[in-house]
């Protein structure tokens, strides 16, 4: 029989179980030490322990005359490793499917969309009568194909700004960043061959490539990047074609990806010819702006992916892609360009939203 806890083991796994269930998150303060103890009916002296013993894990910090706070950053959740375990086969397309006709109020975990009214819904009407008063060509004609020139030197200005010096002919804009990815597989894609995916990883990519016949391959997640180890095997193992991932802030595990693994990364990709979809539909949300692999790179084997449905709207519909890798297939970039119908107001980080 399993011997049982001690007091002190069960204040500190009650500790370890709320920071690995992301109740209490990086910087979050503890209880004091007198309301841990009243809460789980010990001694001061056993929650003074168990706190010293978790301090000296580095899982938690004593700060002087303020109590305890959780260390960060915090591993990402090993989702493989939860319970309850399902074995049960999930379609990827329902799944997909569930995110967007689930009712409101529901939690969806892993479509990362903000509250509505978070968003800038005055700019939103602003910039629609804005829209409405413009020249009729501009609300009915076709567009060019690569879309807007202002909206694109706009996201040439903002690539710049996280260190992606993107040429305006490589900048292309698209109905989203779902429609980005979508298209890139088009090109770039046969059915039959590999993808890399995080894992986990946004569940939507899992339904577009089964939509294009191609295998998706899980390369677990860390705390800052995918691990390297298993990502070189999968490479050998499947010779994927494409590695599709968030390097900012990463769909579901909110990690960031570190300069030591970004360097790593984009060498593995280089030996092994492999392009990879850098997803960066966060990047707003960034306080300190990660590494890019698009930035180290130099936009020759990493596409790099945008929208501003998390910011802005996502029912207005507007995305966009930048990069050389479209070159590297040996293929001219198609004609598949939208024009974005709202290009006049575009929030920039820290919600500075004047460019109207
Ligand atoms: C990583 C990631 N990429 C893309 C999307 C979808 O973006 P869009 O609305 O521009 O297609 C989401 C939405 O949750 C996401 O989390």
């Amino acid at each position: 029989m399993p011997r049982s806890l001690t007091r002190i083991e069960s204040v500190i796994q009650t500790v370890r179980a709320r920071i690995g269930a992301r109740v209490d998150g990086p910087g979050s303060r503890l209880p004091s030490v007198r309301a841990q103890a009243a809460a789980m009916g010990v001694s001061v002296s056993t929650v003074v322990e168990a706190y010293e013993r978790l301090a000296a894990e580095g899982l938690i910090s004593a700060r002087a005359g303020s109590g305890f706070y959780v260390s960060g950053p915090t591993a990402p959740l090993a989702l493989a490793e939860m319970e309850p375990r399902l074995d049960r086969a999930v379609n990827p397309l329902w799944v997909s499917r569930q995110s967007l006709e689930t009712p409101a109020g529901h939690l969806k975990p892993g479509c990362g969309w903000m509250p509505s009214d978070w968003l800038y819904h005055d700019g939103v009407r602003r910039g629609l009568r804005r829209l409405a008063r413009a020249d009729a060509s501009q609300l009915v004609d076709y567009a060019g194909p690569l879309g807007l020139p202002p909206l694109r030197q706009l996201l040439q200005r903002r690539s710049a700004a996280l260190g992606i010096d993107a040429p305006m002919e490589q900048i292309l804009l698209t109905e989203s960043g779902t429609h980005a990815v979508d298209l890139l597989c088009r090109f770039l894609l046969k059915p039959g061959d590999c993808v890399l995916v995080d894992d986990p990883s946004y569940f939507n990519y899992h339904a577009l490539l089964k939509a294009h016949q191609v295998q998706a391959i899980g390369v677990p997640y860390t705390h800052s990047g995918p691990d390297l180890e298993a990502f070189a095997q999968a490479v050998q193992a499947h010779t994927p074609r494409l590695y599709i991932t968030n390097s900012g802030l990463h769909n579901p595990t909110g990690a960031v990806l570190s300069a030591s693994t970004a360097h790593r990364l984009l060498g593995l990709a280089e030996r092994n010819e492999l392009i990879i979809v850098e997803d960066d539909i966060f990047a707003d949300f960034e306080l300190q702006p990660a590494p890019r692999l698009a930035a180290l790179d130099g936009l020759s084997r990493v596409i790099h992916v945008g929208s501003f449905s998390k910011t802005l709207s996502a029912s207005a519909r507007c995305g966009g892609a930048r990069g050389a890798a479209l070159a590297l297939s040996g293929r001219t970039p198609a004609p598949f360009a939208v024009e974005p119908w709202y290009p006049t107001v575009i929030p920039t980080a820290n919600t500075d939203r004047a460019a109207e």
